[in-house]
């Protein structure tokens, strides 16, 4: 099998590459304002890309699909529910036959943590990491990056607090592995059963207390309680949750002047993040959104380039 290109995860990525690939996200993002029609690339136009996501999804979904549309993919979209896997087709025999129909790309969302390294060691299509399991969202943490970027230049230095069901989060530990190779601090904030004192790391501190925290932020990252990947605590009330970590008003009030929120969606408000603070100018939940389609733009070229080199 050739050797080809996969984004699985952000651990193994080196600094230089994720800095290319943020630029790229830029300059999509200025010539989708300047020169649209420019937004289709030689590398990509008529190359095909599937879509095959196993969890529910609106951004990440969507902005890949529009992403992939822009470079001049072939794009083909399948839904799970209607494919032979229900007939008890194994995923690695779907993949299998995905690559002998001759696609390029694979954009993947699995429930399982793990399961796209599994298939990229057994199939020649070019696999791209929607969200897996618990364990990654590499383009997320990439457009997140993009949007912090954006704002204050550069991410070296920056004092970051992760809050919520960090345990959980792929896209946490993706934003954590690209914040460190940044050279930003990282502390990760909540309960100790979202937040294990086992995730404390070199520049990744633990707290279970975020209004100690809260004024030597200069980024805010707010995560959903992820009900969906264990059976709910029933000792957690959401009323104690929300009084402790949730970004209100007035919580909001105690940040810097210059500190932005950001919140990788789909947002429970309410819960972790109030309705009033969605809307501020510093809370840049919809500009994360914006950019996931310029950063989903540079990762799926950078998969098209690497597949002319490898292969
Ligand atoms: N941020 C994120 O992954 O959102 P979706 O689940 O809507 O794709």
């Amino acid at each position: 099998m050739k050797p080809v290109p996969h984004l699985l995860d952000i651990a193994p990525l080196r600094l230089e590459l994720l800095e290319r690939l943020i630029e790229r996200g830029f300059f999509f993002k200025r010539i989708a304002r300047e020169a649209p029609e420019r937004l289709k690339s030689p590398l990509c136009t008529g190359k095909r890309l599937v879509l095959l996501f196993f969890e529910p999804s609106t951004r990440t979904r969507t902005s890949f699909s529009l992403a992939a549309k822009q470079l001049g993919f072939d794009l083909q979209t399948l839904e799970p529910g209607s494919m032979s896997l229900v007939k008890g087709e194994k995923l690695i025999e779907n993949f299998l036959n995905l690559g002998k129909l001759g696609f390029d790309v694979a954009v993947v969302r699995h429930p399982s943590s793990g399961a796209l390294h599994f298939l990229s060691r057994h199939i020649g299509v070019s696999l791209v990491n929607a969200g897996d399991g618990c364990h990654a969202h590499p383009s997320q943490a990439l457009l997140d990056m993009m949007t912090i970027k954006e704002r204050f230049g550069e991410l070296k230095g920056l004092r970051v607090g992760i809050v919520g069901d960090v345990a959980k989060s792929r896209v946490a530990r993706s934003d954590i592995h690209a914040l460190r190779k940044f050279g930003a601090t990282v502390s990760l904030i909540g309960p100790p059963h979202f937040v294990p004192d086992t995730l404390e790391g070199p520049g990744v501190r633990v707290s279970h207390g975020l209004d100690g925290l809260i004024k030597g932020l200069d980024v805010l990252v707010m995560l959903r309680i992820q009900t969906e990947r264990a059976a709910y605590d029933p000792l957690l009330s959401l009323s104690w949750y929300r009084e402790a970590y949730a970004i209100t008003l007035e919580r909001f009030s105690s940040l810097p002047d210059h500190a932005i929120v950001l919140h990788p969606g789909p947002v429970s408000l309410g819960i972790e993040m109030d309705e009033e603070v969605l809307k501020l100018d510093r809370c840049l939940s919809y500009t994360q959104v914006e950019n996931g389609v310029f950063a989903r733009m540079a990762v799926l070229e950078w998969a098209m380039e690497g597949r002319g080199r490898c292969c």
